[in-house]
């Protein structure tokens, strides 16, 4: 029996072929029905095993160790007797209404439409549910493997990767993600040739050395194909192109240490992978970002303006009191700020980063027992109130450790490797589990909690358990987050792990936001911000406006431009309020109603980045409305040259029939200008050098920046 099987979206097929093994004969932009594929030349290998290369010439969507395969594969799974050739065979496929059984990993969420296929194993009692989801919305499938022991013996998960795509012969550019602390999701460009390239994580978080999104762009007609990992934990992506084959590209949990036991009648379940493609970088991250937006952000955020924020710690880090937080609070809401947030320092005895963590109890010193009244000033004066937490970590200087150190991942003879002064609990057991909920619920009813900064600042070292304990801490992690979120829906919960250390969507499923980087420095966040957008949106990032000059940098910049690079995202503050001049603040309030007028476009508008005359002098932001009739563009200038300058800004993505009402914010270089959408997009609109005799002398010319706002005012 053989048979081709069509998954359609709306704009994009995947074919099928499936007897007993699976061939992948298609995937890409939608196509007809047609009598027969073989036209494709795929018949040609038919894997009959007569040699290594028919194997390997058929592209699937599966690989199995031990099956003839001579590149890398995405199963490995070892029997009760040591077997890793298991003779996986087609046993039935169907579709489906029901979700799998996920063993607590997050999935996407919105669609109810699963094809599935079984494999069995020729020798033991060994499942393989192979299964894909489709959301045509967003022309985007998802996809993952449950393998299910329904032997008596305990069998070995070695490798099991989420996805696997075999594409055809070519020249393929990957597009990735990759970064270190401050420096997170720059892009990174490489063109694939002979050979395997890889990159991934190994500390038990996502990490910020490589993001696990991704896309792969055939150059031959720029089409692309997105790809990211619904998981936190330690991920591995892998493109494998050799001579005869096309190219292989996998995606999945990281295999680094797997040797995941599965006990009879129990299930592994690999985190599910997303997937898309479309004709060109642009269209496809649009459709990954709307993804993201749709089936991924918690549901209780979806379509929810985020607030304004003040968060304490680039301004008074750990040097916070009742009066400091009180007298900010005050200035917080005269200029327009929604959430008041307390970061790191209000418990135990925490004065800098050498103590307290699991003490998540008021620090007396620096509250005198007044904390819960000045919680409640803070809401009483019309903001919202948020803590931060670092729940999954324990200072050794600590009365929590004093007495749990039973809690604590460490193992016996071995010094525990502190990093940043702290060690990680072993949140795979029931009672930490436990404790930390309890704890986090006390806090939140306490001081009626809003908001929690859930920061993370260091990776997984000490490994007990190796074989199981990453994938284990990760679900024990979601199961933490997941009843937090189900028991405080309207909490917005802001991701964090030393900045962008856990930007991944498996964070994003029970999070609203995610803290991008600890770099505040605008020029910085233009690089990371555009990185990101490629394959996130925007509200699911958050950048702050910090002092000048920066902390991190030294460099300096005028609040306009600071706040310019933040209004792209979710915004907030992260400064001394105190120490700004009137007109300084005022400045910041006429900025924040302007955030707030136009909040909703920028944080679910589609974005888009484009560069002027293909170069990145300067760079473009424009966040568009869904009906298209209304734009907001952050337009950053990167020369650093007061001079004359007569290019024009060219925006993508308005309606070309369209007549706007051009305005730019900062200055009246631009004033109730009336042009079409094609216009806009095709000529341009001179708009000079965004800077200024100040920015040149008071300033050091790093960047500059101008908004524009196009609102619709007719038709032609
Ligand atoms: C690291 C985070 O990224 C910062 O924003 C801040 O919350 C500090 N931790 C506090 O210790």
């Amino acid at each position: 029996m053989e048979e081709i099987v069509k998954i359609n979206t709306k704009n994009t097929t995947l074919l099928l072929k499936i007897n007993d093994k699976v061939d992948l004969i298609y995937y890409g932009e939608k196509i007809y029905d047609e009598k027969d594929y073989s036209f494709l030349g795929q018949d040609i290998a038919l894997r009959k095993c007569s040699s290594a290369d028919d194997i390997d010439a058929t592209p699937s969507i599966i690989s199995f160790v031990g099956d003839g395969n001579n590149r890398e594969t995405s199963v490995h799974i070892v029997d009760g007797f040591g077997n890793a050739s298991l003779g996986f065979k087609v046993n039935r496929y169907y579709f489906t209404n029901e979700h799998l059984k996920m063993n607590g990993l997050p999935t996407a969420y919105g669609n109810e439409k699963f094809f599935v296929i079984e494999f069995k194993s020729s020798i033991s009692k060994i499942t393989l549910k192979k299964y894909f989801g489709f959301f045509d919305d967003c022309d985007v499938l998802t996809t993952g493997i449950i393998v299910e022991n329904e032997g008596d013996a305990n069998i070995f998960v070695r490798r099991l990767m989420s996805m696997q795509l075999d594409l055809i012969q070519g020249e393929y550019e990957i597009i990735s993600l990759s970064g270190s602390w401050c420096n997170e999701t720059n892009i990174n460009r490489t063109e694939l040739s002979k050979g395997v390239y890889s990159f991934g994580s190994y500390l038990g978080l996502s990490s910020n050395v490589h993001n696990p999104f991704f896309m792969i762009k055939n150059k031959s007609d720029n089409s692309c194909i997105a790809s990211n990992l619904i998981y936190s934990g330690n991920h591995k992506e892998i493109f494998e192109k050799t001579e005869l084959s096309g190219i292989r590209v996998m995606s999945g949990i990281n295999d680094y240490l797997l040797n995941y036991e599965v006990l009879p009648n129990c299930s592994f379940a690999s985190p599910e992978s997303v997937f898309v493609c479309g004709n060109s970088e642009e269209e496809t991250s649009e459709k990954m970002r709307d993804f993201v937006l749709k089936h991924i952000i918690n549901p209780n955020f979806t379509n929810k303006e985020r607030p304004i924020i003040f968060n304490s710690w680039e301004g008074l880090g750990f040097d916070i009191n009742n009066k400091s937080i009180a007298n900010l609070a005050t200035v917080a809401k005269e200029i327009g700020i929604e959430v008041f947030v307390i970061d790191d320092g209000w418990f135990g005895g925490r004065n800098d980063d050498t103590s307290s963590l699991g003490d998540w109890y008021e620090n007396e010193e620096k509250f005198n027992g007044k904390f819960c009244e000045t919680a409640k000033l803070i809401k009483e004066n019309g903001l919202k109130f948020g803590l931060w937490f670092e729940p999954e970590m324990v200072s050794i200087n600590s009365e929590f450790y004093q007495n749990h150190s039973d809690y604590a991942m460490t193992i016996d003879g071995l010094t525990p490797i502190e990093i940043r002064n702290q060690i990680v609990l072993d949140i795979t057991k029931e009672e930490v589990q436990n404790h930390l909920i309890e704890s986090l619920s006390k806090n939140i009813e306490k001081y009626g909690i809003d908001y929690i900064k859930w920061d993370c600042n260091r990776g997984l070292t000490e490994i007990r358990k190796s074989g199981s304990y990453f994938y284990d801490y990760t679900v024990s992690l979601y199961k933490i987050l997941d009843t937090i979120t189900k028991k405080y829906p309207n909490i917005i919960m802001e991701g964090c792990a030393s900045g962008g250390n856990r930007f991944d969507l498996g964070t994003l499923c029970y999070f609203s936001q995610i803290w991008a980087s600890d770099n505040t420095d605008p020029l910085v966040r233009v690089d990371t911000q555009r990185g990101l957008f490629l394959g996130y949106p925007q509200v699911s990032a958050t950048s702050h406006v910090a002092v000048s000059p920066n902390p991190h940098t030294m460099r300096k910049y005028k609040i306009s431009d600071r706040f310019a690079i933040s209004a792209v995202t979710n915004l907030g503050y992260e400064l001394n309020l105190n120490n700004l001049s009137k007109s300084e603040l005022e400045e910041i309030k006429t900025y924040n109603e302007f955030y707030k007028r136009y909040r909703k476009v920028l944080q679910f508008g589609n974005i888009t980045t484009s560069y002027e005359n293909h170069n990145d002098k300067r760079i473009i932001f424009t966040s568009v409305s869904k009906e298209k009739d209304l734009a907001v563009s952050v337009a950053v200038d990167l020369r650093c040259v007061f001079a004359r300058i007569y290019d024009r800004v060219y925006i993508n993505g308005l309606q070309d029939n369209y007549v706007y009402k051009v305005n730019s914010v900062f200055s009246d270089k631009v004033n109730n200008l009336e042009v079409t959408g094609k216009s806009i997009r095709k000529c341009g609109i001179y708009v000079g050098n965004f800077f200024t005799v100040d920015s040149a002398t008071e300033y050091n010319d790093f960047l500059a920046t101008e908004i524009f706002v196009f609102t619709k005012i007719g038709e032609v």
